[in-house]
């Protein structure tokens, strides 16, 4: 498709669009015809917002490249701004980050700009290092549990800082400064132990970290802290050493590619039976979802720059997935492919262990005319989950079930990708809206969509 295609599409999709006054936060998909063509994924949402705040710990400027454009790393420039970070946006996906002048900020403005992001409760060690004191404001982020903080704050006051809790946040100090701790999860929490990460690399003495989150994104922020001249090692069973140093200095890091965006567009690829090439996705983090993508009848074709997912023609199969921490299948990646299970033929299982409420997104495809169950309780064997939360939860969905358009709203960031992919599936129009969420942790959407063929309205 040339230049001048594309542009010729863009304004036809303006004109409909305004004809049928749809808003920027809407887009109105005509479904049933298959994705197929190549995009190109960035950096990871969960890795570079963290990388970004590491930038705090360094004595010297950082740089950052293959970020992804993004609200959430816009969100995240912001507060380091309003913390003196010079902040300078490059040329496609790098960010310069300039933490010599860190100050305190006012906390209306961090909670102003805080939105509804989560990652600020990670700037607590950072900032007490640099400062000794931090404010973090109430947060935000997707509405698929109650997503409480105990393990941040238990693993902060283990290194000495002093909590309190604010009318909008929480204000932390560290009187007798951060001193190195043996700290347990009760879970592998990611961002718990990115919490730990931050803070004990520039604490006084060791930390030893027990049952640590291991994700992908979690080792890409370790070597990012070791080129900054932290000393932190692996261990087997889930344990991180870290030894404390003096200073740090800033690092130049080329950002993990995006697991989830690749799992994402490769759901989508298989539901609508298309051929989609994700340029910049690599086999090892993605082996557990491949495994899945093949039981459900996609094929893949690894190569040296990216991977080929396609629908290899057959009928989709059924399968039982439990969703769980690294290397299990991510709690991020059942959302997308739960449309393409709705095509398969029998009754699959998902079995939701990480959040309590991660299925609301399943409502709009029951109104597109999926069958999809879900139970509050658990299925399968207990013993084999980590025992943290009373609520669990599983989907059960029968298939094959024709998908018709409807009008819908995106409820969170996985699910309104979701509900993205339920609409290239289905026949007939579907309106898809508040679409400010998917832009949250998508690059581009709208751009890939056309790239891949598909067919909408849409006014930007
Ligand atoms: C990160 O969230 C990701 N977000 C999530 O991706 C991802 O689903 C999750 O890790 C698991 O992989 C970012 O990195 C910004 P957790 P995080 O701490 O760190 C409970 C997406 O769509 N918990 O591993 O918040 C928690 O409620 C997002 O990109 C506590 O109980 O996840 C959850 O049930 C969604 N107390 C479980 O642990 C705590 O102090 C796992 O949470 C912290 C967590």
């Amino acid at each position: 498709m040339t230049n001048e295609d594309k542009a010729g599409l863009q304004l036809d999709s303006k004109k409909a669009a305004a004809r049928v006054g749809l808003t920027s936060d809407e887009i109105i998909i005509n479904g049933g015809s298959p994705l197929k063509g190549r995009i190109k994924v960035r950096g990871a949402k969960n890795l570079a917002t963290k990388a970004m705040v590491a930038s705090l710990l360094g004595n010297s400027e950082s740089v950052l490249t293959n970020v992804p454009n993004i609200s959430d790393v816009r969100v995240v420039a912001g507060l380091l701004a309003l913390h003196g970070v010079l902040v300078t946006r490059g040329e496609s996906g790098e960010w310069r980050l300039d933490p010599t002048n860190v100050e305190v900020a006012h906390k209306a403005d961090i909670d102003a700009h805080a939105g509804s992001s989560r990652i600020p409760i990670l700037f607590c060690g950072p900032l007490l290092h640099r400062l000794g004191e931090a404010f973090i404001p109430d947060l935000g982020g997707c509405r698929i549990g109650d997503r409480p903080i105990d393990f941040h704050l238990d693993a902060l006051r283990a290194f000495g800082a002093v909590i309190e809790k604010q009318p909008m946040g929480i204000s932390l100090e560290a009187p007798n400064g951060l001193k190195g701790a043996n700290i347990e999860l009760p879970y592998p929490s990611v961002g718990a132990t990115e919490q730990v990460l931050l803070t004990a690399v520039l604490a006084e003495g060791t930390t030893e970290l027990r049952n640590a989150a291991i994700e992908p994104e979690i080792v890409d922020l370790i070597c990012i802290l070791q080129k900054m001249g932290a000393i932190i090692s692996i261990e087997p069973n889930r344990v991180i050493f870290i030894e404390g140093v003096e200073k740090l200095r800033g690092y130049r890091h080329d950002a993990i590619f995006d697991r989830n965006e690749v799992a994402s567009w490769a759901a989508a690829a298989l539901a609508t039976k298309g051929d989609v090439y994700i340029e910049g996705a690599k086999q090892e983090e993605m082996m557990t979802f491949l495994n899945v993508f093949r039981k459900v009848g996609g094929d893949f074709d690894v190569e040296h720059d990216g991977i080929r997912f396609y629908h290899p023609g057959g009928d989709l199969k059924p399968v039982v997935i439990e969703t769980d921490v690294h290397p299990g299948f991510m709690t991020d990646w059942q959302q997308p492919l739960v449309v393409a299970l709705t095509q398969a033929i029998g009754t699959s299982t998902i079995h939701e262990t990480v959040y309590e409420n991660r299925f609301g997104f399943t409502d709009a495809l029951n109104k597109m005319g999926a069958d999809i169950t879900v139970y509050k309780e658990g299925l399968g064997d207990p013993s084999r989950r980590v025992n943290r939360r009373e609520f669990e939860q599983a989907a059960v969905i029968t298939g094959p079930t024709p998908l018709t358009g409807a009008d819908i709203e995106v409820p969170d960031l996985r699910g309104g990708f979701s509900h993205l992919i339920a609409a290239l599936t289905a026949t007939g129009q579907t309106k898809v809206t508040n679409l400010g969420i998917i832009s949250r942790g998508y690059e581009n959407f709208i751009e890939k969509l056309r790239l891949l063929g598909a067919d909408f309205i849409y006014e930007g």
